[in-house]
């Protein structure tokens, strides 16, 4: 079930410490002092990427994020959708305290041809509709991109929006698609053609005509 409009399904707790706006060009960069929440690391400090894993986040930072995730999916982002996008590392933009571009990579295991790979599987990219064509989308693929070149053997993801991605190194995957049920890979017919791989090191020399297969998931499998 979807949450509902006023998303109870989050408390609507304060963040929980002070805000100081520093002014960083453009637009200011608020940094929090949570005790809460434990900010990572800012990337380039022009450009105020930030990276936490799910359990790094307090609760109003998912909250923000899962309502970036609904006005920019004009809600059609499942809970099962949310529920794919939590549970690894998260790139993300804020500026002037409002969320404005997200990615996230989630571990999963892909097989291709009988080889496991350990995946880095990116969910949950969006960009706020007022920020967007400003680079931001580009900027947190590009840092999820670089994480799963650094922490797995292979990427992928499911879209539409292939050219976005292609722009960045991803390659569209042009052979079927199963999921791994007990005792059976069954084919995801309705997904082929619209799932998107990064190749390299271990997977860098799989053959993206051949069938691929993923673990099974509610919700969307890819
Ligand atoms: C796709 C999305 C994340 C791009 O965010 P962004 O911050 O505008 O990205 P950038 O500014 O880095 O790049 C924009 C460029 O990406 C390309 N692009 C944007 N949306 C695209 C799409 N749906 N399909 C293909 N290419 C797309 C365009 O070339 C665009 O260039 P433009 O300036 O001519 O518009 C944003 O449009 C969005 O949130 N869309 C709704 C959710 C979504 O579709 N998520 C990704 C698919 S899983």
């Amino acid at each position: 079930m979807r949450w509902p409009a006023h998303r109870t399904a989050v408390p609507d707790v304060p963040h929980g410490g002070e805000e100081e706006a520093e002014n960083s060009g453009e637009a200011a960069r608020p940094r929090r002092t949570c005790a809460a929440c434990r900010y990572v690391e800012t990337l380039n400090p022009e450009r105020p990427l930030r990276t936490a894993t799910t359990s790094e986040l307090c609760i109003a930072e998912l909250r923000q994020i899962h309502e970036l995730m609904l006005l920019a999916f004009d809600n059609d982002f499942s809970d099962e959708d949310w529920e794919h996008t939590l549970g690894g590392i998260h790139f993300f933009l804020e500026l002037g305290g409002q969320m404005v571009s997200h990615a996230a990579v989630v571990p999963r295991m892909l097989e291709v041809g009988g080889s496991m790979f350990h995946t880095g599987y990116v969910e949950g990219v969006a960009t706020h509709p007022g920020f967007r064509s400003r680079g931001w989308g580009s900027d947190v693929v590009s840092a999820a991109t670089a994480h799963i070149h650094a922490t797995y053997g292979f990427g992928a993801l499911g879209t539409s929006s292939f050219s976005f991605y292609e722009r960045l190194g991803w390659e569209r995957w042009s052979g079927r698609t199963f999921v791994r049920r007990v005792g059976r890979h069954e084919a995801t017919p309705d997904e082929d053609g619209y799932v998107m791989v990064l190749r390299f090191g271990p997977s860098a020399d799989v053959d993206t005509s051949a069938d691929l297969s993923c673990d099974d998931r509610p919700g969307d499998l890819w």
